[in-house]
């Protein structure tokens, strides 16, 4: 069992320096299934310009029983920690603490917001390695999708490497789509060492979402508009309900007096619903 709790800038130094060990103890990964990328280009031959390809095409192939591939688990360094410590201010990054007497940090996610595109960007996303598969992954980004919801983001996009398969089965799981590759992000030669950055996106909201059914979060899907709140008046407070204070319930929009109430209320959710999956 875990709660879910935002990162704030009070602990940011302790919680980052557990980032860090978080990527320290997990350690690199292994597979043996992974997109085989490739990359190819036709020359134009019509026009004479025969620098410019006529076309270009980018392929991966899922294939399983591969020689054991090891892929990186990097230590973001004390400069990352820094540019993560200016993102806190968003309220998009959270940590996930286990409800026992420890009150460990066992998982963290740490996003930013890109208002020009409207797109919440995950910068770090790791849970400890002897919790993983019990749902803590699941609960953090939904608690990221709610808050980004919440702040008329329209995507979220997660960097992640065509080897790493036990990401990408949690990403489309979780109905993310395979958006975006680049071919030498991490080095010149990624494409050569089949380590290649790919981008899983999650339309959470929006005209596009509406248009395509299957990447959108069923619970999140209406505006979160104060027009269509069910109730007037906080619970907690009995004062009346703000239009920035506004989250989802039951496929329904609810609302409380201020961010800190709805906050607690969607810290409480998330941590019933690593109890329920944990029990049943
Ligand atoms: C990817 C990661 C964050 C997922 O977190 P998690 O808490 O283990 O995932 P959850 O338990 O919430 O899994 C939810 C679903 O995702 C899928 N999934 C998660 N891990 C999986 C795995 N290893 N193999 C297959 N499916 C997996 C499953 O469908 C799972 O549901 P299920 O257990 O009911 O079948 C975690 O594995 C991790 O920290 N990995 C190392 C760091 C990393 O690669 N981070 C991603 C950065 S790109």
């Amino acid at each position: 069992m875990v709660k879910i709790e935002p990162i704030t800038f009070t602990d940011a130094d302790s919680d980052l320096a557990i980032l860090q060990e978080l990527h320290r103890s997990n350690g690199p990964y292994t597979t043996t299934s992974y997109y085989v990328v490739s990359a190819s280009a036709t020359p134009n031959s019509s026009d004479g310009n025969t620098s410019v390809p006529q076309s270009l095409t980018f392929q991966l192939s899922l294939k399983h029983n591969l020689p054991q591939k090891t892929g990186g688990n990097r230590i973001p360094d004390r400069t990352e920690l820094e540019l993560y410590k200016t993102f806190l201010s968003h309220s998009v990054s959270f940590k996930a603490i286990a409800a026992d007497n420890s009150s460990k940090i066992v998982a963290m996610i740490v996003a930013s917001i890109e208002l020009w595109n409207k797109t919440v960007k995950v910068w770090e996303f790791i849970v400890d390695r002897r919790h993983q598969r019990s749902g803590i992954g699941q609960n953090l980004l939904d608690a990221v999708i709610r808050t980004a919801c919440a702040k008329e983001i329209d995507r979220v996009v997660c960097e992640t490497q065509n080897n790493n398969y036990p990401a990408l089965q949690f990403y489309f799981k979780n109905g993310f789509s395979l958006d975006a590759v680049d071919t030498s992000f991490y080095h010149a030669n990624d494409l050569e060492r089949q380590d290649v950055a790919v981008f899983m996106k999650l339309k959470v909201r929006g005209k596009e979402s509406e248009e395509n059914e299957t990447a959108v979060i069923t619970s999140e899907k209406v505006p979160l508009s104060i027009d269509d709140c069910v109730n007037e008046i906080c619970p907690n407070s009995g004062k009346p309900v703000s239009a920035d204070s506004l989250t989802v319930y039951k496929g329904r929009i609810v609302g409380f007096c201020n961010s800190l109430c709805r906050d607690e209320f969607d810290n409480a959710l998330a941590v019933f619903d690593t109890a329920i999956s944990a029990k049943f």
